[in-house]
């Protein structure tokens, strides 16, 4: 019997990395849920292997922190769903973040960021890599538009931004970017190969907090650098250094993650999709942020870069009248709920909500927060796979008390 690699991407996403996938395995008959190899450590016979695992051969297993079998047939399994020649695990979403920045970044160069991106990337940039040296613009796509500043070797996006959802014009920032000698680094955690393949759209390396849908249960931190070999090593080689590397356990249930990741992405959009055109009408909700509608002001850029709806996040303003006022309706809001959980992630298979003033942008500055809109009354929606109908009926109790 012969094993090929399935062809499509929900057959990926159930298979890859399990039987005869798993790196360093060797069986004739290995285990189909794949095992967890819980060691520091590894035996090494001859100083020539030991010479290649130190040489940065990612499938010469030495030490967990430099590379580990169950880790390994994580990241195969995520460089095949995006379609990538390699990828590399960290211990967090921010892990692989900032591993990737630290790899292509020196004092003196220039990194450039769309204004709307996740609250903690925009902390690492501004709080740390500043500190190195390190020259930092954040422009709105109209200024990108107008030409990268000198000396830019990196342009960091989100294809669908943290909180408001806004589609990133990705051929267009890989075109800006390849003009001007510069690297797109695309932050993919809201969208997921499922809906974005930002590789295929002329990206150069792909990063993802795993900790979010292909976990996609609320029980692990992990994150991932997809892409070319020639840009995932030196990011390897930072993670490995600094010790953000992810743990056998945690590799393990990320992997049991992906196997559903198409069943639930299937349901995350459609959910997203109904709900948002509800929340839409209701005329307690000032306003509602999702690119499936046709008045999101970046609808047609999501229609050009998004493949199979247009996810599962949604962003709804309460009303406000003044100061405190946002806030106010929000907890009004929260405590009206009743199946829906306030909680500082997203992606799992429960809906939950969070408040991004409070949590994910809090560390911005009011002005920053006031440019992306985010105000006090922003509630942040991750549609969960219960029916649309079990979402429905809570957020119209929340509303309710608003
Ligand atoms: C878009 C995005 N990127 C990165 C991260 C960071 O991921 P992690 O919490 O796994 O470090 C998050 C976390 O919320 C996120 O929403």
């Amino acid at each position: 019997m012969s094993h090929e690699q399935p062809d499509s991407f929900d057959a990926t996403c159930v298979h890859a990395g399990a039987g005869p996938d798993v790196p360093g395995l060797g069986m004739q008959t290995p285990p189909l849920s794949p095992p967890i190899f819980q060691a520091s450590v590894f035996d090494i016979p001859t100083l020539d292997l030991m010479t290649r695992a130190f040489v940065d051969d990612p499938e010469i297993y030495a030490y967990s922190r430099a590379g580990n079998p169950t880790v390994r047939a994580l990241e195969l399994a995520v460089a095949r769903l995006e379609g990538a020649e390699d990828a590399m695990a960290a211990a967090s979403g921010m892990g692989a973040i900032s591993s990737v920045l630290l790899s292509l970044l020196s004092a003196g160069d220039r990194l450039v960021t769309t204004t709307n991106i996740y609250g903690n990337t925009r902390t690492l940039i501004d709080k740390h890599l500043s500190r190195l040296g390190i020259r930092i613009s954040h422009l709105q796509p109209e200024q990108i538009e107008a030409g990268l500043p000198e000396g830019t070797r990196v342009l960091y996006t989100e294809p669908l931004s943290n909180p408001t959802l806004v589609a990133a014009d990705l051929p267009r920032l890989a075109e800006i970017a390849r003009a001007a000698g510069a690297r797109l680094v695309v932050d993919s955690t809201f969208t997921t190969p499922y809906l974005c393949r930002p590789l295929e759209l002329g990206a150069d390396l792909v990063v993802h907090s795993a900790t979010k849908y292909f976990g996609g249960h609320g029980d692990l931190i992990a994150g991932l650098a997809v892409g070319p070999k020639a840009l995932v090593e030196p990011a390897r080689g930072v993670m490995r250094a600094v010790g953000s590397n992810l743990a056998p356990q945690e590799a393990w249930l990320t992997q049991r993650g992906l196997r559903t990741l198409h069943l639930r992405m299937a349901r995350h959009v459609e959910n997203g999709q109904v709900v948002a055109e509800w929340l839409a009408g209701q005329p307690k909700v000032a306003a509602t942020h999702y690119p499936g509608l046709a008045s999101h002001p970046t609808h047609a850029v999501a229609q050009r870069i998004l493949q199979h709806g247009y996810g599962g996040m949604i962003a709804f303003d309460l009303p406000s009248d003044g100061p405190g006022g946002g806030r106010a309706a929000f907890e009004r809001f929260l405590g009206g709920l009743s199946m829906i959980r306030m909680a500082p992630s997203l992606a799992d298979v429960g809906t939950t909500i969070s408040a991004p003033a409070f949590t994910s942008h809090r560390g911005l500055s009011p002005e920053d927060r006031a440019a992306q809109g985010i105000g006090e009354g922003l509630v942040r929606l991750s549609c969960g796979i219960e029916a649309a109908g079990d979402i429905i009926a809570d957020l119209a109790r929340g509303l309710a008390a608003v």
